[in-house]
Protein backbone atom coordinates (compact mmCIF):
# COMPACT_ATOMS: atom_id res chain seq x y z
CA UNK A 1 0.00 0.00 0.00
CA UNK A 2 1.76 3.56 -0.79
CA UNK A 3 1.89 5.41 2.36
CA UNK A 4 -0.24 8.32 2.95
CA UNK A 5 0.84 12.09 1.98
CA UNK A 6 3.25 12.97 4.83
CA UNK A 7 2.07 16.13 4.89
CA UNK A 8 -0.03 17.24 8.13
CA UNK A 9 -2.34 15.33 10.40
CA UNK A 10 -5.14 16.63 11.84
CA UNK A 11 -7.54 15.39 15.05
CA UNK A 12 -10.59 17.30 15.57
CA UNK A 13 -11.65 15.87 19.45
CA UNK A 14 -7.96 15.75 20.74
CA UNK A 15 -9.48 16.26 23.98
CA UNK A 16 -11.32 12.71 23.79
CA UNK A 17 -10.52 9.41 25.10
CA UNK A 18 -10.15 7.83 20.94
CA UNK A 19 -9.33 11.48 19.62
CA UNK A 20 -6.70 12.06 22.48
CA UNK A 21 -4.97 8.22 21.88
CA UNK A 22 -5.08 9.02 18.24
CA UNK A 23 -3.04 12.29 18.72
CA UNK A 24 -0.52 10.37 20.75
CA UNK A 25 -0.25 7.23 18.28
CA UNK A 26 0.31 9.99 15.53
CA UNK A 27 3.14 11.84 17.51
CA UNK A 28 4.79 8.44 18.17
CA UNK A 29 4.37 7.22 14.66
CA UNK A 30 6.05 10.63 13.26
CA UNK A 31 4.40 9.77 9.64
CA UNK A 32 2.78 13.07 9.58
CA UNK A 33 4.34 16.65 10.01
CA UNK A 34 3.08 18.54 11.51
CA UNK A 35 0.35 17.30 14.07
CA UNK A 36 -2.82 19.32 15.00
CA UNK A 37 -5.17 18.56 17.93
CA UNK A 38 -8.35 20.19 17.70
CA UNK A 39 -10.57 20.79 20.61
CA UNK A 40 -12.94 22.59 22.38
CA UNK A 41 -11.91 22.11 25.92
CA UNK A 42 -7.61 22.26 26.20
CA UNK A 43 -6.23 18.89 26.48
CA UNK A 44 -2.49 18.29 27.00
CA UNK A 45 -0.93 16.99 23.69
CA UNK A 46 2.60 15.20 22.77
CA UNK A 47 5.87 17.81 22.28
CA UNK A 48 5.61 19.37 18.92
CA UNK A 49 1.98 18.68 18.78
CA UNK A 50 -0.04 21.80 17.82
CA UNK A 51 -2.90 22.59 19.39
CA UNK A 52 -5.49 24.29 18.09
CA UNK A 53 -9.36 25.34 19.50
CA UNK A 54 -12.41 24.49 17.59
CA UNK A 55 -16.34 24.09 18.45
CA UNK A 56 -18.19 21.80 15.82
CA UNK A 57 -21.07 23.88 16.65
CA UNK A 58 -19.65 27.39 15.70
CA UNK A 59 -18.42 27.34 12.10
CA UNK A 60 -16.24 30.08 12.41
CA UNK A 61 -13.88 28.35 14.73
CA UNK A 62 -13.51 25.50 12.32
CA UNK A 63 -12.79 27.90 9.64
CA UNK A 64 -10.30 29.34 11.21
CA UNK A 65 -8.66 26.15 12.12
CA UNK A 66 -8.63 25.31 8.85
CA UNK A 67 -6.75 28.59 8.02
CA UNK A 68 -4.10 27.34 10.37
CA UNK A 69 -3.29 24.23 9.33
CA UNK A 70 -3.71 25.35 5.52
CA UNK A 71 -0.54 27.34 6.54
CA UNK A 72 1.29 24.68 6.76
CA UNK A 73 0.58 22.90 3.50
CA UNK A 74 -0.84 20.11 1.95
CA UNK A 75 -2.79 18.01 4.93
CA UNK A 76 -2.46 13.72 4.23
CA UNK A 77 -4.57 12.68 7.11
CA UNK A 78 -8.11 14.29 8.95
CA UNK A 79 -9.63 12.32 11.62
CA UNK A 80 -12.89 13.53 13.07
CA UNK A 81 -13.03 11.93 16.49
CA UNK A 82 -15.46 14.10 18.41
CA UNK A 83 -19.00 12.93 19.40
CA UNK A 84 -21.91 13.20 21.41
CA UNK A 85 -24.12 10.31 23.13
CA UNK A 86 -24.89 12.74 26.78
CA UNK A 87 -24.08 15.08 28.36
CA UNK A 88 -26.27 17.80 31.17
CA UNK A 89 -29.71 17.69 29.56
CA UNK A 90 -29.01 14.92 26.95
CA UNK A 91 -29.45 11.13 27.40
CA UNK A 92 -30.35 8.55 24.68
CA UNK A 93 -33.79 8.02 24.46
CA UNK A 94 -35.28 4.32 25.07
CA UNK A 95 -38.73 4.75 23.72
CA UNK A 96 -40.19 7.56 21.21
CA UNK A 97 -41.73 8.73 24.01
CA UNK A 98 -38.78 10.52 25.13
CA UNK A 99 -37.85 12.18 21.91
CA UNK A 100 -37.10 16.14 22.77
CA UNK A 101 -36.85 18.53 19.74
CA UNK A 102 -33.76 20.51 21.31
CA UNK A 103 -31.56 17.26 22.36
CA UNK A 104 -32.12 15.92 18.58
CA UNK A 105 -30.66 19.01 17.22
CA UNK A 106 -27.70 19.00 19.95
CA UNK A 107 -26.81 15.36 19.26
CA UNK A 108 -27.58 16.08 15.29
CA UNK A 109 -25.81 19.27 15.77
CA UNK A 110 -21.91 17.59 17.02
CA UNK A 111 -22.22 14.17 14.92
CA UNK A 112 -23.56 15.07 11.54
CA UNK A 113 -23.24 18.98 10.74
CA UNK A 114 -20.20 19.30 12.71
CA UNK A 115 -18.01 16.73 11.02
CA UNK A 116 -19.85 17.82 7.54
CA UNK A 117 -18.32 21.36 8.25
CA UNK A 118 -14.73 19.85 8.85
CA UNK A 119 -15.39 18.30 5.43
CA UNK A 120 -16.63 21.58 3.79
CA UNK A 121 -13.51 23.67 5.35
CA UNK A 122 -10.23 20.77 5.35
CA UNK A 123 -11.16 19.00 2.71
CA UNK A 124 -9.61 21.17 0.22
CA UNK A 125 -6.67 21.07 2.04
CA UNK A 126 -5.83 17.50 1.24
CA UNK A 127 -3.61 16.86 -0.93
CA UNK A 128 -3.92 16.50 -4.53
CA UNK A 129 -2.55 13.78 -6.34
CA UNK A 130 -1.24 11.65 -3.45
CA UNK A 131 -2.87 9.07 -1.25
CA UNK A 132 -4.45 10.91 2.01
CA UNK A 133 -7.20 10.10 4.35
CA UNK A 134 -10.11 11.90 5.62
CA UNK A 135 -12.07 10.11 8.45
CA UNK A 136 -14.79 10.77 10.42
CA UNK A 137 -15.63 8.43 13.80
CA UNK A 138 -19.13 6.93 12.94
CA UNK A 139 -20.73 3.86 15.17
CA UNK A 140 -21.97 0.64 14.53
CA UNK A 141 -25.19 1.44 15.98
CA UNK A 142 -25.57 4.27 13.41
CA UNK A 143 -26.11 1.38 10.36
CA UNK A 144 -29.63 0.80 9.51
CA UNK A 145 -29.47 -2.57 8.31
CA UNK A 146 -27.51 -3.72 11.46
CA UNK A 147 -30.25 -2.39 13.78
CA UNK A 148 -31.95 -5.00 16.13
CA UNK A 149 -31.64 -3.52 19.09
CA UNK A 150 -33.95 -0.13 19.02
CA UNK A 151 -33.24 2.60 21.17
CA UNK A 152 -30.66 5.37 20.74
CA UNK A 153 -32.91 7.19 18.21
CA UNK A 154 -31.22 11.25 17.80
CA UNK A 155 -27.31 8.91 18.33
CA UNK A 156 -28.36 6.23 15.72
CA UNK A 157 -29.86 8.44 13.20
CA UNK A 158 -27.56 10.94 13.42
CA UNK A 159 -24.28 8.53 12.69
CA UNK A 160 -26.72 7.45 9.78
CA UNK A 161 -26.45 10.60 8.32
CA UNK A 162 -22.97 11.02 9.00
CA UNK A 163 -22.55 7.88 7.00
CA UNK A 164 -24.67 9.65 3.93
CA UNK A 165 -23.02 12.12 4.48
CA UNK A 166 -19.68 10.62 3.98
CA UNK A 167 -20.46 8.95 1.10
CA UNK A 168 -21.88 12.05 -0.75
CA UNK A 169 -18.26 13.39 0.36
CA UNK A 170 -16.52 10.28 -1.09
CA UNK A 171 -17.95 11.04 -5.01
CA UNK A 172 -17.51 14.70 -4.77
CA UNK A 173 -13.91 14.68 -3.54
CA UNK A 174 -13.04 11.59 -5.73
CA UNK A 175 -13.54 13.89 -9.07
CA UNK A 176 -10.47 16.17 -7.87
CA UNK A 177 -8.42 14.25 -5.69
CA UNK A 178 -8.54 10.49 -7.05
CA UNK A 179 -5.91 9.09 -4.78
CA UNK A 180 -8.26 10.26 -1.65
CA UNK A 181 -10.04 7.68 1.28
CA UNK A 182 -13.36 9.44 2.85
CA UNK A 183 -14.26 7.05 5.31
CA UNK A 184 -16.39 5.95 8.74
CA UNK A 185 -14.95 4.45 10.99
CA UNK A 186 -16.03 2.12 14.39
CA UNK A 187 -14.15 1.97 16.73
CA UNK A 188 -15.29 -0.54 19.18
CA UNK A 189 -16.57 -0.51 22.91
CA UNK A 190 -14.08 1.78 24.03
CA UNK A 191 -13.68 2.61 27.49
CA UNK A 192 -14.25 7.05 27.30
CA UNK A 193 -16.64 9.67 28.92
CA UNK A 194 -18.70 8.53 25.94
CA UNK A 195 -19.41 5.15 27.08
CA UNK A 196 -18.70 5.13 30.65
CA UNK A 197 -22.66 5.14 31.76
CA UNK A 198 -23.45 2.32 29.29
CA UNK A 199 -20.26 0.26 29.81
CA UNK A 200 -18.78 1.24 33.51
CA UNK A 201 -16.50 -1.40 33.85
CA UNK A 202 -13.40 -0.42 31.63
CA UNK A 203 -11.75 -3.79 31.58
CA UNK A 204 -14.42 -6.19 30.69
CA UNK A 205 -14.14 -8.36 28.47
CA UNK A 206 -14.61 -6.70 24.29
CA UNK A 207 -14.13 -3.12 26.12
CA UNK A 208 -10.80 -1.59 24.55
CA UNK A 209 -8.64 1.41 26.07
CA UNK A 210 -8.30 4.01 24.21
CA UNK A 211 -4.88 3.35 22.72
CA UNK A 212 -5.75 -0.22 21.43
CA UNK A 213 -9.01 1.42 19.63
CA UNK A 214 -6.34 4.35 17.79
CA UNK A 215 -3.95 1.30 16.82
CA UNK A 216 -6.42 -0.71 15.53
CA UNK A 217 -8.18 2.55 13.76
CA UNK A 218 -4.40 3.52 12.26
CA UNK A 219 -3.89 -0.11 11.06
CA UNK A 220 -7.34 0.02 9.05
CA UNK A 221 -7.00 3.62 7.23
CA UNK A 222 -3.60 2.09 6.42
CA UNK A 223 -5.05 -0.68 4.91
CA UNK A 224 -7.47 1.01 3.35
CA UNK A 225 -7.38 2.71 -0.72
CA UNK A 226 -9.69 4.85 -3.06
CA UNK A 227 -11.97 2.05 -3.87
CA UNK A 228 -13.35 1.93 -0.06
CA UNK A 229 -14.30 5.60 -0.05
CA UNK A 230 -18.17 5.90 1.07
CA UNK A 231 -17.60 2.66 3.64
CA UNK A 232 -17.95 2.39 7.04
CA UNK A 233 -15.15 -0.13 8.69
CA UNK A 234 -14.80 -1.19 12.11
CA UNK A 235 -11.68 -1.43 14.25
CA UNK A 236 -11.31 -5.07 13.20
CA UNK A 237 -11.20 -3.68 9.17
CA UNK A 238 -14.54 -5.72 8.53
CA UNK A 239 -17.32 -3.07 6.31
CA UNK A 240 -20.31 -2.00 8.35
CA UNK A 241 -23.66 -2.04 6.15
CA UNK A 242 -25.24 0.70 5.50
N1 LIG B 1 -16.48 5.04 23.11
C1 LIG B 1 -17.16 4.16 22.42
O1 LIG B 1 -17.43 3.03 22.90
C2 LIG B 1 -17.62 4.48 21.02
C3 LIG B 1 -18.32 3.50 20.31
C4 LIG B 1 -18.75 3.78 19.01
C5 LIG B 1 -18.47 5.01 18.45
N2 LIG B 1 -17.78 5.96 19.17
C6 LIG B 1 -17.53 7.26 18.54
O2 LIG B 1 -16.17 7.61 18.68
C7 LIG B 1 -16.04 9.03 18.75
C8 LIG B 1 -15.16 9.42 19.92
O3 LIG B 1 -15.76 8.97 21.11
P1 LIG B 1 -14.99 8.90 22.51
O4 LIG B 1 -15.36 7.59 23.08
O5 LIG B 1 -13.56 9.28 22.35
O6 LIG B 1 -15.81 10.03 23.30
P2 LIG B 1 -15.35 11.19 24.28
O7 LIG B 1 -14.18 10.76 25.10
O8 LIG B 1 -16.59 11.62 24.99
O9 LIG B 1 -14.85 12.33 23.28
C9 LIG B 1 -15.78 13.10 22.56
C10 LIG B 1 -15.06 14.30 22.00
O10 LIG B 1 -16.00 15.09 21.24
C11 LIG B 1 -15.76 16.43 21.59
N3 LIG B 1 -16.90 17.31 21.34
C12 LIG B 1 -18.18 17.16 21.75
N4 LIG B 1 -18.90 18.22 21.35
C13 LIG B 1 -18.04 19.05 20.68
C14 LIG B 1 -18.18 20.29 20.03
N5 LIG B 1 -19.36 20.95 19.98
N6 LIG B 1 -17.10 20.84 19.46
C15 LIG B 1 -15.90 20.22 19.51
N7 LIG B 1 -15.69 19.05 20.12
C16 LIG B 1 -16.77 18.47 20.69
C17 LIG B 1 -15.41 16.40 23.06
O11 LIG B 1 -14.86 17.63 23.44
P3 LIG B 1 -14.92 18.18 24.95
O12 LIG B 1 -13.77 17.49 25.63
O13 LIG B 1 -14.73 19.64 24.83
O14 LIG B 1 -16.27 17.79 25.50
C18 LIG B 1 -14.43 15.23 23.05
O15 LIG B 1 -13.16 15.65 22.61
C19 LIG B 1 -17.48 9.58 18.79
O16 LIG B 1 -17.86 9.97 17.49
C20 LIG B 1 -18.31 8.38 19.22
O17 LIG B 1 -19.63 8.47 18.74
C21 LIG B 1 -17.35 5.72 20.44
Amino acid sequence: MTPLHPGSAVVVGASGGIGGALVRALAEAAVHAPIFAMSRSSSSVPPGVRSFPIDLTDEATIEAAAAAVGEAGAVGLVIVATGLLHQAGVSPEKTVRSLDPATMAAVFSVNTIGPALVAKHFVPLLARRERCVFAALSARVGSIGDNRLGGWYAYRASKAALNQILQTLGIEVARSRPEAIVVGLHPGTVASGLSQPFRPDATADGVFSPEESAAHLLHVLNGLGPDDTGGVFAWDGSQIPA
